[in-house]
């Protein structure tokens, strides 16, 4: 019965805050202890000259440096790089707010982003001054203490590139060094902005916007270098990761993490090895995928940069790459030299992958005892369902458990290091559903480490997928090529199964001991998608929840002590930091991405709408917030339906292979996008065509689909659509008159 799911599936700096932060001393100077535990901290020989002795003017903004970051954890006050550290632990050696007084947070102030779509930026705090980022890569100086605002930058990327994205125009933050501030534009521009001013200092592109690439992920600034990856692997790209030299944006060197054409030849020997694991023809259906969206961790003792790969283009492998093979370097961890781009290892978490199963979850670098010994370890919680502990230094597998319900593979074989996956989960016999879906265990949402405690604070995802082999597959470049079939992917008519299907959407907080590889506890949530995690010396764990709270545990048990009302659903990781003695939480609110979009059937109201903030607290704040007025917007008013079973079931799969990303599994969408249901368009056919191919809305973000699909493709969806008002209508009149079905 579960067939279902599926296809996607100033320097206004403050000069009191530079008095108060004068660095005229090196930071980390004598007398403070530093936590050793973050390796990312160790006390590296200096790679450059401390600071010379400054006047006692205001320093630039933004002036961090190889020094700052690698001693991150002798200025806690301070959040300089995406995970804090390059270790990317996310743990806040800060313990002021503690689990004895959390009690008494409060918001301290807000911050309107002014956008309604999804917020997943990392703040980054330096020296009183907070860069965060909205949607469409808009980016905002603030004062951290008061959140009066400083400047904002906006790259006014064209909204018609939202075609090329899964999951919205989403940002996950910015990388600041030496008084600039890095920002990856969805379009694919890389910007070095002035820190003080925001005004740019030089913009490269990292590739031609015309292509299916985006960026949302952050850059991280490693030796002089920023890197940034791309989005884009179901759409049908080449996945790759570059390093610009900060100083003018000059490609120092570009990794791809999967072959071109071989008879072009290949760009290195680690290309060489990895065009033997793949076969078939994969160049030509849009390069393969693997593209590196998010994560990347750095160890400046061991000098290597690790960062995540995510899926295959298709994802099914069937046809990507027909009679198998492991496609390098597809949903592995790969470790490379910063300075080069040299290969130095590998692990691929998911061989073959085929459901697709990224590798590009959060990494995390720690000193672990093992067995008596300290070793130094990376960890990743990838969207298999597997956690890995790995060897860093060389990529051994160390030791792998499932930290969630898995039913594609029984275990990881520590002879080989490879997944035994079971019979019946690959696309033979079809259509089949397994754990965890495309969704992933754990998506982008960061998970967080605290060496006090030793767990690992993962946001999971707890969802099931059902993907079939596609009558026929068609490369259809621009728009998401999945290789599966969206029918057997999609909702099933009958309520009752969709409901059954609901119960099975879960999500929760899970804390994870990864010595033992097993669960210390959880908190089961109404619902997935919740937002990343923070944990600090405070013994404390903070993570936003998609039902519109923020929420302090306790790190060692997980019992709640504290929490606000957001108004909105919450999928970004909180920050934390200090000025003037003061300590500081913030997080980014405002729902969206995949699940959000997708999965309109599955989302909770209280969810919606987005309303996108800054919310900064500290002990004893007092602020509030506005008021929010919601009216559920799916106003069901069909014309009368007269299309063909046949026009119908067409539009049905073409909805599911083109629309269905934005506007919702079965056109049930989850509200950022409007809902096609409630759409005056229904009545208008030539209307639709001027909106669907003719790009009437293209400024708005709904691009033209003439590239994608026929006038006649175009109307079928359209009585597809008129057919599921009309559902939708009957199902809210059975619900009883005047009720609010919110998302559908
Ligand atoms: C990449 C995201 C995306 C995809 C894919 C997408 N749309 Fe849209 N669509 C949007 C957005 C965003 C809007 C809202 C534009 C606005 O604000 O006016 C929209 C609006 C529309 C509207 C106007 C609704 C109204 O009543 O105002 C129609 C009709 C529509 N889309 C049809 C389609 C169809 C049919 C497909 C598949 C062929 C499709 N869309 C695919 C993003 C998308």
């Amino acid at each position: 019965m579960i067939r279902y799911l599926l296809t996607l599936a100033a320097v206004a700096i403050l000069s009191t805050v530079l008095t108060a932060c004068d660095r005229s001393e090196p930071v980390g100077a004598a007398g403070e202890s530093a936590v050793t535990t973050d390796p990312g901290a160790v006390a590296p020989e200096p790679l450059e000259p401390p600071p010379a002795a400054q006047p006692s003017v205001s320093p630039a903004a933004a002036s961090v440096d190889a020094r700052r970051l690698q001693q991150a954890d002798k200025e806690p006050g301070n959040w300089m790089s995406h995970g804090r550290t390059y270790s990317e632990q996310r743990f806040s050696p800060l313990a002021q707010i503690n689990d004895g007084n959390v009690a008494s947070l409060g918001l301290a102030w807000s911050y309107d982003l002014e956008t309604q779509r999804g917020i997943e930026a990392t703040s980054i705090v330096v020296d009183g001054v907070m860069y965060t980022t909205s949607s469409w890569s808009i980016v905002h100086a603030l004062d951290a203490r008061t959140g009066e605002h400083l400047w904002t930058f906006d790259p006014e990327v064209a909204q018609e590139k939202l075609k090329h994205t899964c999951c919205g125009p989403v940002n996950r933050g910015v990388a600041v060094w030496k008084g600039q501030v890095f920002v990856g534009a969805l379009d694919g521009r890389l910007f070095a902005l002035d820190a003080a001013s925001g005004k740019v200092n030089w913009q490269v592109a990292t590739f031609d916007p015309a292509l299916p690439y985006t960026i949302t992920g952050a850059p991280r600034v490693v030796k002089g270098k920023v890197l940034i990856g791309n989005g884009g692997a179901e759409f049908g790209v080449r996945g790759y990761l570059s390093a610009y030299n900060v100083k003018d944006g000059g490609l120092a060197w570009r990794f791809y993490t999967v072959p071109g054409d071989p008879a072009l030849g290949f760009e290195n020997d680690a290309m060489k090895m990895a065009a033997a694991t793949w076969n078939g023809e994969w160049w030509k259906l849009g390069g393969g995928g693997g593209t590196v969206w998010d994560s990347m961790a750095y160890d400046p003792k061991l000098d290597l940069l690790y960062f995540g790969v995510g899926n295959g283009t298709p994802w099914n492998q069937e046809i990507r790459s027909p009679g198998g093979g492991d496609n390098l370097f597809l949903s592995s961890i790969v470790a490379v030299r910063p300075d080069t781009g040299e290969y130095v290892w590998h692990y691929q978490t998911t061989p073959g992958e085929s459901w697709d199963y990224t590798a590009t979850q959060s990494i995390i670098l720690a000193d672990l005892k093992l067995a008596g010994t300290t070793r130094k370890v990376l960890m990743q919680a990838p969207k298999n369902g597997f956690f890995y502990v790995l060897d860093r230094q060389t990529g051994e597998l160390i030791s792998a458990d499932n930290y969630i319900n898995i039913t594609w593979a029984t275990h990881v074989d520590m002879a080989t290091g490879r997944p035994v996956e079971v019979s019946g989960a690959r696309y033979q016999d079809t259509p089949f559903t397994i754990f965890p879906s495309y969704l992933g265990g754990h998506n982008w949402h960061p998970m967080s480490f605290s060496p006090d405690t030793g767990l690992v604070y993962i946001p999971v995802l707890d969802i099931p997928a059902v993907y079939g082999q596609p009558e026929t597959f068609r490369y259809n470049p621009g728009v998401a090529n999945t290789g599966t079939d969206g029918i057997s992917g999609g909702l099933p008519d009958d309520q009752a199964e969709r409901d059954a299907i609901g119960a099975l959407v879960k999500g929760r907080l899970l804390a994870w001991n990864p010595v033992a590889q097993k669960e210390a506890w959880r908190v089961e949530y109404r619902g997935p998608w919740n937002g990343g995690t923070l944990a600090t010396a405070g013994n404390l764990v903070l993570q936003g929840t998609a039902d519109g709270k923020f929420v302090a545990y306790r790190a060692d048990s997980g019992e709640a002590l504290w929490n606000f009302t957001t108004q909105t659903g919450v999928v970004a990781p909180p920050v934390t930091y200090e000025i003037d003695g003061e300590q500081y939480i913030s997080v980014n609110v405002g729902w969206g991405g995949a699940f959000a979009l997708v999965f309109g059937e599955y989302v909770q109201a209280e969810s919606l709408p987005n309303v996108s903030r800054v919310l900064t607290f500290k002990l004893g704040g007092k602020a509030g917030l506005p008021p929010v007025e919601w009216q559920p917007a799916v106003v069901f008013n069909p014309p009368e339906l007269k299309a063909s079973p046949e026009t119908i079931k067409q539009g049905l799969t073409t909805y599911q292979d083109v629309c269905m990303g934005c506007h919702g599994l079965n056109a049930v969408s989850g509200l950022i996008v409007p809902d096609l249901r409630g759409s005056a368009y229904l009545w208008d056919e030539k209307g639709w065509e001027d909106v669907v191919r003719g790009g009437l809305l293209k400024e708005r973000g709904m691009a033209s689909f003439a590239d994608n699909i026929s006038a006649v493709e175009a109307q079928a969806i359209r009585s597809y659509v008129i057919q599921q008002a009309w559902r939708g209508k009957a199902l809210r009149e059975q619900a009883g008159a005047g009720k609010d079905v919110p998302a559908g």
